[in-house]
């Protein structure tokens, strides 16, 4: 079959809604992925998607609009839910599935009774769709199993000859799949991780639960609540396994690898300069919107260098982190390895959020802690030659006679912030050293509690960031009234520190302790994720 291809214009979009008036399949830019795309209403039109994808025929597909008006057709009823989640989040990457209305054949439903809606943002699927003039069924625009399509290069790769046009969009902004939410139990499901975060969504629906899917593979004999996830997926050509352990630990592991070939890593980008074997990363390590912009395109790059094993290093799970996890591990078909050291977690938040209460309900439950300011004030922890730098730096009569006097250092470094930054290089090294000597002489897990955790590098050491939140009010009281602070001072204090969302931003679980007490079942929670057996 000759596979055109369109430009992203209106004369494309008019060519491509012509092909799809006559029952034809076109793949379209979206803002997750490429979609293959058909007239989701009829019926011969939506099996030519299954020939070209090889897609098992149960595995219903996502039906694309507009407008919200368009919806109710498509639907036996929309609760007011829907209409809260559509309102909020559309046009955008989140689909949501109610009970069919008889308009839907069973061919793009996968012989269910439901039916899977979205409304897309990109401008050039909006122009398709509304030049076909009728809603689009269109799944990612793969070969079924392989990693989805976030260009136009990969996505003609797969499609060519196979389909009658590939339109070139460019490269797709979000670069995972849509959240997909069921409706139609008791209780609002999430299937599928995307876009559109847990986070954002508990916000809008109050309760939501998780789909075992998600997180794990199924169980054999387990029912699948979205046909799509009992299905191997996003798989790349190379055997992936996850590797569970710190960017330290991570490199030290690659790195100890033999040299035989073949082996690459499936990093982040900072971790990239220092394995010494050949490396596909895929974004910043908290950087996880650029994760899930960069990831297929990285397990395509494998392919592209004949990579035969990927190790890949694990990504956190929050926010957008969690769709990047989910695409990951069942790349790797669940294959985890675990490294043997300490599970050292960076615990992290601004002044007055409840640290302490919480590292304390770690501790209750055997973890060990390292408390990075009681480390700094013991007297071993900087040796002459730092001692001596600091002198030079901040005037010798910080350390008469070579004894620092960690008081007027203080007053000195914290007057502004290029001195305080000072201090952290002249001091850092040191403390890095007292902290690794600590941590080796550590088992079961370790919580590092350390203020300036990420300026000092400490967070290459940990696996997981847990930040500690409260809002600012509640925190000012904490402050005030636990160091005997002015309201003023306590500002002073915060604004010398990093925001909240700086911590947030960073953290695989943040918690919010804006309550007296945690619980003990959610200590207890808490406790098993960091641990990585939650
Ligand atoms: O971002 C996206 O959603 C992309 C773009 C092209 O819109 N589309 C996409 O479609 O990812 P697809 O077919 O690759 O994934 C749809 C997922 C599958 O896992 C499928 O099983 C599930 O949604 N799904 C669709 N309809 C469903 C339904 N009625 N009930 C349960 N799961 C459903
Ligand atoms: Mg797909």
């Amino acid at each position: 079959m000759m596979t055109e291809i369109l430009n992203c214009s209106p004369k494309g979009a008019a060519r491509a809604g012509e092909l799809l008036r006559a029952g034809g399949v076109v793949a379209i830019p979206t803002e997750t992925v490429y979609g293959l795309a058909a007239d989701a209403l009829n019926p011969a039109a939506v099996k030519r998607i299954f020939e070209a994808k090889g897609r098992p025929g149960d595995n219903p597909l996502i039906v694309h609009i507009t407008e919200i008006e368009q919806w109710g057709p498509l639907v036996s009823s929309l609760p007011a839910e829907a209409l809260r989640l559509a309102e909020r989040f559309w046009p955008g990457p989140l689909t949501i599935i109610l009970p069919k209305s008889r308009l839907v054949p069973y061919e793009t439903s996968g012989g269910l009774e439901t039916v899977a809606v979205r409304c897309p943002s990109h401008p050039a699927a909006r122009a398709v769709i509304e030049a076909a003039g009728a809603p689009l069924a269109a799944p990612s625009a793969n070969v079924s199993g392989r990693p989805s399509p976030t260009t136009f290069a990969h996505t003609y790769g797969d499609l060519k000859g196979r389909v009658d046009a590939v339109m070139d969009g460019g490269d797709c902004p979000v670069g995972v799949e849509s959240t997909v939410i069921t409706l139609c139990g008791d209780v609002p499901r999430l299937l599928r991780p995307g876009g559109v975060t847990e986070e954002e969504l508990r916000a809008a629906l109050g309760e939501l639960e998780i789909d075992p899917a998600v997180l794990g593979e199924l169980r054999p004999g387990e029912r699948a609540a979205s046909p799509g996830m009992k299905y191997k997926h996003y798989a790349p050509r190379a055997q992936i396994e996850v590797i569970d352990g710190s960017p330290e630990e991570y490199i030290e592991y690659v790195n100890s690898l033999p040299e035989t070939g073949g082996i690459y890593a499936l990093c982040f980008d900072e971790t990239r300069e220092h394995v010494k074997i050949p490396a596909a990363a895929y974004g910043p390590r908290f950087d996880r919107q650029a994760q899930a912009r960069e990831l297929f395109g990285a397990l395509h790059r494998l392919d592209e260098l004949g990579a035969e094993r990927a190790l890949a290093q694990m990504p956190g799970r929050a926010g957008v982190g969690l769709a990047v996890y989910n695409r990951l591990m069942r790349a790797a078909g669940f294959r985890v390895r675990s490294l043997p050291g300490p599970v050292i977690v960076g615990l992290v938040g601004p002044s007055g959020a409840g640290k302490s209460t919480v590292a304390a309900g770690l501790v209750k439950r055997g973890f060990g802690l390292i408390d990075c300011d009681a480390l700094t004030r013991r007297p071993d922890v900087y040796d002459s030659g730092c001692i001596e730098s600091l002198a030079r730096a901040f005037g010798g009569d910080i350390a008469p006679g070579g004894v620092l006097d960690r008081r007027e250092l203080g007053r000195r470094a914290f007057r502004d912030k290029e001195s305080a930054k000072l201090l952290g290089r002249l001091t850092f090294p040191a403390i890095t050293r007292a902290v690794r000597r600590e941590a080796a002489g550590m088992r079961g897990p370790v919580l590092l509690d350390a203020p300036t955790l990420f300026e000092a590098g400490l967070d290459g050491m940990c696996r997981r960031i847990l930040a500690v939140t409260a809002p600012e009010d509640v925190r000012l009281g904490r402050v005030m009234a636990r160091d005997g602070l002015s309201e003023a001072a306590a500002r002073a204090r915060f604004r010398a520190q990093q925001q909240e969302s700086f911590y947030v931003q960073r953290a695989d679980i943040s918690l919010d302790n804006s309550g007296v007490f945690l619980t003990k079942a959610g200590l207890d929670r808490l406790y098993s994720e960091l641990k990585g057996e939650g």
